[in-house]
């Protein structure tokens, strides 16, 4: 069967504008649907994740079909490549399985193996075993339990992880202070272990194979993720790994590392992991290695001038760094925070830095006045 065929059976609804989204929303014959959304919406917009949105998003076999597209964008690409893919011998096992989409589509495509689903939320777990239910499979079993501290006492062939790492870490993610993601990445592929990577490690058959697609937003994230497998002996294969791209209907364009993991010795270095992530997606400008891979290239950028702003704000100390760099006749305004954004602010083929000394002094002055910052000093390097 499928994948089309498979998301019909489940009566997944697809969405194709934010338009079409919100109109059939507020359609919905419940009033109270459209307006909790909509509120779980806006949060998610600030950057705040919350266990309990799934608790609503999956409460109800309805709701799985109306919002499972709009909230897993990554759905169609991520069963796409589970097609494609030649599982190992023995049982599934997927942590966090949610509305259990698929847990059932694995269930489905392998009638020989056993599927089993574990997630935190009863009402998350009923709904994956209705759907089950739904679909005529015998072969699939949904439990509720913590991830942490599980022990199932068998071990699986494979195990996937699907947007569940963002939800169980309460740790900090991604930058570690560092000014560049590149300079970050020895430190973050240095992280210890984590609940989920000792739960993954604990399940994995000896030849087994562990499926990740985790939310990691910037390369320092991803080798801290990688870090943590590592850390307990599991080791992603960046041969077969890939960079998932997808357009969320609300979210627009994202990736997410899909990374294919197996018990093995050999560990991920930082120059390994760099190239695999410049070569392995197509990026967009404002991506901060495309910034990067340009500033830290192999040609010889001069530091024109360059100030460091020490910044206290509601987020506690940070500091912003502003550089006029040039090479030949071309030049560049880069701007960089040890929180982690990165970008050229302004740029010129001809000419060299003096074309834009003025908007590089202009951005010094409207930062110096900022209330935010408390320093100012030059710097000399990059
Ligand atoms: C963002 S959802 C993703 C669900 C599904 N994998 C998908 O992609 O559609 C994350 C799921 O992990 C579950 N979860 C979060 N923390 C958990 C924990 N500590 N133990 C077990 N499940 C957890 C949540 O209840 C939720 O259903």
């Amino acid at each position: 069967m499928g994948i089309s065929e498979f998301l019909d059976n489940v009566e997944i609804a697809h969405f194709e504008s934010s338009e079409e989204f919100w109109e059939r929303l507020h359609g919905l014959p419940n009033k109270d649907v459209a307006v909790i959304a909509r509120t779980i919406f806006q949060d998610r917009q600030s950057g705040r994740v919350n266990p309990l949105h799934s608790a609503f998003f999956f409460e109800s076999l309805e709701n799985t079909q109306f919002f499972h597209n709009v909230v897993s964008p990554y759905l169609t690409v991520l069963l796409q490549e589970l097609d494609t893919m030649q599982l190992p011998a023995g049982d599934i096992l997927e942590l966090g399985s949610g509305a259990g989409v698929v847990a059932c589509f694995l269930a489905q495509k392998y009638p020989e193996k056993t599927v089993v689903g574990v997630d935190l939320l009863p009402v998350v777990v009923q709904t994956a075993q209705k759907l089950a239910q739904l679909l005529g499979l015998s072969n699939i079993e949904f439990h509720q339990a913590e991830i942490a501290g599980l022990h199932l006492e068998k071990t699986f062939g494979c195990i996937l992880s699907v947007a569940l790492r963002e939800e169980m870490s309460s740790g900090r993610q991604g930058s570690f202070g560092y000014f560049s993601a590149i300079a970050e990445l020895p430190q973050a592929l240095t992280a210890v272990s984590s609940p989920l990577s000792q739960c993954v490690a604990e399940h994995l058959a000896a030849d087994g194979l562990y499926i990740s697609l985790e939310r990691c937003h910037d390369v320092a994230s991803i080798a801290s993720w990688v870090g943590e497998l590592q850390s307990v002996g599991v080791s992603p294969d960046l041969e077969s790994s890939t960079m998932l791209v997808f357009s969320g209907v609300l979210t627009g364009p994202e990736k997410m590392p899909l990374l294919l993991s197996t018990h093995a010795d050999a560990r991920v270095d930082a120059e390994s992991l760099l190239q695999w992530r410049m070569n392995g997606s197509n990026e967009t400008q404002s991506d901060e290695l495309a910034v990067e891979s340009r500033v830290y290239s192999q040609r010889a950028w001069r530091v024109v001038k360059a100030m460091e702003f020490g910044i206290r704000d509601e987020l506690g100390d940070a500091a912003a760094r502003v550089y006029l760099l040039e090479c030949d006749r071309e030049g560049l305004v880069y701007f960089t925070t040890n929180r982690g954004a990165r970008e050229i602010v302004f740029e010129t083929s001809f000419g060299g830095a003096q074309i834009l000394s003025n908007k590089f002094e202009h951005m010094l002055g409207e930062l110096t006045y900022n209330p935010s910052v408390v320093d100012v000093r030059s710097i000399t390097s990059l």
